[in-house]
């Protein structure tokens, strides 16, 4: 079987997928983990043992102290709250000497958040239901040539020329337009510094860096944020995130072209959830949705927010499929099945009078959309403690074949806990090799 030293990791959902806890898994033989888009609104838990770590800009692989972490040019990193990440890290005994910062990343100033609230005050109940951490104002600052790039970290002179030049205008924004007080250039620079000095050692080239470990034949792993409906372009717009989440941006978002990127495992819980605002087609308001969020602990990571809960949906799936080109699934929170008496799954739409099996272009027909589910029977058995497929009850197989059947994609890896150990790797899995290698 041939040897996967590449592999991106995605949400194929609305995010909370379990993405941190299967790159946690994976990365115990990764020699590099690369984040590629999004900040600090990601919330990826990785847990083993008593031990549960929420890492927001950190990628999932800092738990292995052999692995470099690199947080890629394609995302937006708050420095402030990246240093309290690291020291809280450091605190619990896990050393962060192997991270790295791209040069090219943007920054998310304080600015940002506050015009990230501000907006979505104005919006009010037509808000996006953000995380609040500033990440649209801070793409769209890059996106417009006026944000800071991380590189300014580690050049105080630059930084503080850079702020100079875009701070009058943010601050014209903030108060003209929303009322807010505006921030201090001299406050400003002097509750940075701090953070300057921690990180700029940090900030160097980390396209060179990924690209020398590939050639070298090192195993590397690209995590994504957020999830595939959330993605700028092909998610439920304007209720998305303001970056590329699909694996395409692993490339462009590392310093790499596409061919690097070809393996791609799609996260997916057994069931679904959306934090924030937007439609979602199997969202359950009955007891049967409140069942899922109780058991599964649905809260989200970053916010606390109760998470909206509902069936597996395999028309998000298939589509999530095609715009990340998935070569593979992982299925998480199987476990969180156990006892429901029925399990639906959605097999396709009844949209404005007709069958469909695809995804709708468009939010405004996906309001229309009725899913139309095929239903299997439960099982009682905890699952907490499987280790093989043949471990699992003849339901939860059955279950799991309908899925992959109907999404067309392989399943590699299954989920039934929290942590690192209640992992299951399919056999013929193209990942099989990879964990094989971790019980060597
Ligand atoms: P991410 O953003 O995709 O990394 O996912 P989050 O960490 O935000 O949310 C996933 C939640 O589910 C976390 O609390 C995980 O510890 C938990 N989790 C992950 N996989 C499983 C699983 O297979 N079973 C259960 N019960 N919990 C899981
Ligand atoms: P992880 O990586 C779930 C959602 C927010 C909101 C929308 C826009 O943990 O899966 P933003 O702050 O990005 O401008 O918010 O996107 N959102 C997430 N939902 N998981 C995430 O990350 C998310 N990051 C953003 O709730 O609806
Ligand atoms: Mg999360």
């Amino acid at each position: 079987m041939e040897t996967v030293n590449s592999l991106v990791i995605v949400g194929a959902q609305w995010g909370d997928e379990g993405k941190g806890k299967v790159i946690d898994f994976l990365s115990a033989k990764a020699d590099l983990v690369a984040r590629f888009q999004g900040g600090d609104n990601a919330g990826h838990t990785v847990v083993y043992g008593a031990n549960i770590f929420k890492l927001h800009h950190v990628p999932s692989g800092i738990l292995n102290p052999k692995t470099l972490c690199l947080l890629g040019n394609g995302m937006v990193i708050n420095p402030l709250v990246l240093v309290r990440e690291m020291d809280e890290l450091e605190k619990r005994g896990i050393d962060t000497s192997n991270l790295r910062i791209s040069a090219k990343a943007h920054l998310i100033m304080t600015y940002h958040q506050a015009l990230d609230e501000a907006n979505e005050l104005m919006l009010a109940d037509k808000k996006i239901g953000t995380t609040g951490r500033g990440i649209g104002p801070a793409y769209a600052d890059k996106v417009l040539r006026r944000g800071i790039r991380a590189g300014a970290l580690a050049d105080p002179a630059l930084f503080s020329e850079r702020l100079t030049e875009v701070l009058p205008l943010q601050n014209r924004i903030l108060k003209d337009i929303f009322g807010h007080p505006g921030f201090d250039l001299a406050e400003l620079l002097a509750l940075y510094r701090p953070a300057l000095e921690r990180l700029g050692p940090l900030v160097t080239d980390t396209g060179r860096m990924i690209a020398e470990q590939m050639a070298a034949g090192k195993k590397v792993l690209f995590e994504g944020a957020q999830g595939a409906l959330l993605d700028i372009d092909h998610g439920t717009y304007p209720f998305v995130t303001s970056s590329s989440t699909v694996a395409a941006a692993a490339a462009s978002g590392t310093g790499l072209g596409p061919a690097n990127v070809n393996r791609v495992l799609g996260v997916l819980k057994a069931y679904t959830t959306r934090v924030g605002e937007g439609p979602f087609p199997t969202e359950d308001l009955s007891e049967a949705g409140d069942q899922l969020r109780e058991r599964g602990n649905e809260f989200g990571t970053t916010t606390g927010r109760p998470r909206r809960c509902g069936w597996f949906d395999a028309v998000v799936a298939r589509y999530a499929a095609r715009i990340n080109g998935l070569t593979g699934l992982a299925v998480t929170k199987l476990d969180v099945l156990s006892g429901m008496e029925v399990i639906n799954l959605a097999v396709g739409y009844r949209c404005r009078g007709k069958d469909i099996d695809y995804f709708p272009e468009g939010i405004q027909d996906l309001s229309h959309c009725e899913p139309q589910y095929e239903s299997f029977p439960g099982w009682d058995e905890d699952l907490s403690r499987a280790r093989s497929y043949e471990d699992l009850p003849e339901a939860a197989q059955n279950f799991l074949k309908a899925l992959e059947d109907t999404v067309g994609v392989r399943i590699d890896l299954i989920s039934v806990g929290p942590d690192r150990s209640q992992t299951i790797i399919c056999k013929g899995s193209q990942i099989e090799n990879w964990s094989d290698a971790r019980q060597e």
